[in-house]
């Protein structure tokens, strides 16, 4: 029997005859030869099929072969310089398992098609090369992510997706039909199950689909997208600076180190990215909104920063910022006021540069019960809903803190795209539920 193998093996394979399953990617003629380009999701291997090789059927069943065939080719692997994989097959065999009608041919074709026509085919333009770079590049992003905090003491303890109560406010919820007429919200962060599972285990993280109901129809947000969230009891806002610039220095070094190919695939200017070391900017929102407003911003300190202005701010420097102490007034109840100067939060941001902006959202919570409850009633929150969280500050309350990190918004820095919509499979907007 023929060992079949993938076109990612192809190398140890060279001189030896084998089977490739796949997808036929391109097909070029030449009188008695033609070229099918095959892809099978690993790689791209251009095979040579000459008339002489092959049966007169499948020879010619091959020359009018659509884009997108299914198909198993047969032959032996040769080493070519001049191929891209280095690779080529002389094929011997082929059994074609589905040729794609001549009348509804596959719809997407090398030429430039719009974004809304490839995002009605998402389910297909994920065969693309470039969808595959940005994937793989994400993939690689999720395994740094775990490997980090697994090797740094961090265990995982993931939260639930269904909740009874807001985390970021209410505003943004997804809301659903529990059971029993009670109403069931989907998770906008896993923050506060976190900060329960920090007092039980030191230091956790979680990971996992967030949601949020917000109309926001800029690059930089999804309706539902993938969140990593450090939690660490014993920590202020210095050590969740510290963790999330040695986090964001490891991950972008993993991608350089594994997906150099995927990244030349999108066209990514890697030195941009060989420039993410620590230490990274650090600056108060309060010298931020100077910044700003002398680069031409309109903004007034107390209010947030608009997608434009973290465009503005991150374009001055080559390294990602670390922005802290934002108004009190503009963050979650839970933020710990700095005592020094309570109308700040001791809050931070981590900003990728090149204009992406915010990657990470975190600081300290408060831990005094007191505290706590006079910011749940200022904030009108229903305190019976955050009784079990107040419990957090009873029973051996201890200063925390952490972090939550957007893997889309990291994808698409790192990939250097121009929007999230192509940092996830099959994403989730305000406009877009389908495919
Ligand atoms: O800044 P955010 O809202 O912070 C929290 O949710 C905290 N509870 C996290 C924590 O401290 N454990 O969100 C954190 C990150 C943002 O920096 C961004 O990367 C991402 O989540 N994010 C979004 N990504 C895509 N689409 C959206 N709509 C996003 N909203 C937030
Ligand atoms: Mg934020």
């Amino acid at each position: 029997m023929t060992k079949r193998i993938t076109i990612s093996q192809a190398a140890a394979f060279t001189g030896q005859r084998v089977e490739i399953p796949g997808w036929l990617y391109n097909l070029r003629k030449s009188g008695k030869i033609v070229f099918p380009i095959l892809r099978d999701g690993t790689g791209m291997m251009q095979c040579v099929a000459m008339k002489n090789n092959l049966p007169e059927e499948k020879f010619e069943a091959l020359k009018h072969l659509t884009q997108e065939s299914s198909l198993i080719v047969t032959g032996v692997i040769r080493e070519e310089a001049r191929a891209a994989s280095g690779f080529e097959m002389d094929v011997e065999d082929v059994q074609i398992i589905q040729k794609v009608s001549e009348e509804d041919p596959y719809p997407i074709t090398p030429k430039e098609h719009g974004v809304d026509f490839l995002m009605d085919r998402r389910h297909l333009w994920l065969r693309s090369q470039r969808q595959h770079a940005i994937i793989r590049v994400r993939h690689e992003i999720i395994k740094a992510t775990r490997d980090y905090f697994d090797n740094n003491g961090f265990t995982l303890v993931d939260t639930p997706i269904f909740t009874p109560a807001a985390c970021e406010g209410t505003t943004t919820l997804f809301e659903c039909n529990y059971f029993d007429d009670e109403k069931a919200y989907l998770t906008q962060s896993g923050q506060l199950y976190n900060e329960a599972n920090a007092m039980a285990f030191g230091k956790v993280y979680c990971f996992g689909p967030t949601f949020r109901a917000e109309k926001s129809k800029t690059r930089r947000h999804l309706t539902e997208f993938w969140m990593v969230e450090p939690e660490m009891a014993w920590a202020d806002l210095e050590d969740v600076k510290r963790v999330a610039e040695e986090f964001v220095i490891y991950v972008v070094g993993r991608v350089l180190d594994k997906k150099r190919e995927e990244l030349k695939v999108l066209e990514r200017d890697t030195s941009k990215l060989e420039l993410v070391q620590g230490p990274f900017v650090r600056m108060s929102y309060t010298d931020a909104v100077k910044n700003l407003q002398e680069h031409g911003s309109n903004i007034e300190w107390g209010s947030d920063f608009g997608g434009g202005d973290e465009t503005i701010l991150t374009q001055q420097f080559d390294r990602p910022m670390l922005v802290d102490r934002f108004p009190t007034a503009i963050k979650a109840f839970y933020m710990q006021p700095d005592p020094e100067r309570p109308e700040v939060a001791m809050g931070v941001d981590v900003l990728a540069p090149e204009g992406y902006g915010e990657i990470i959202g975190g600081g300290q919570r408060i831990h005094d019960p007191e505290l706590l409850l006079r910011r749940i009633k200022e904030h009108d929150l229903p305190q019976e809903a955050f009784d079990w969280y107040i419990d957090l500050r009873k029973y051996g309350t201890v200063p925390h803190g952490g972090f939550g990190m957007g893997i889309e918004r990291c994808v698409a820095w790192i990939c250097g795209l121009e929007h999230v919509r192509e940092t996830i499979a099959f994403p989730r907007m305000l406009y877009r539920l389908r495919p």
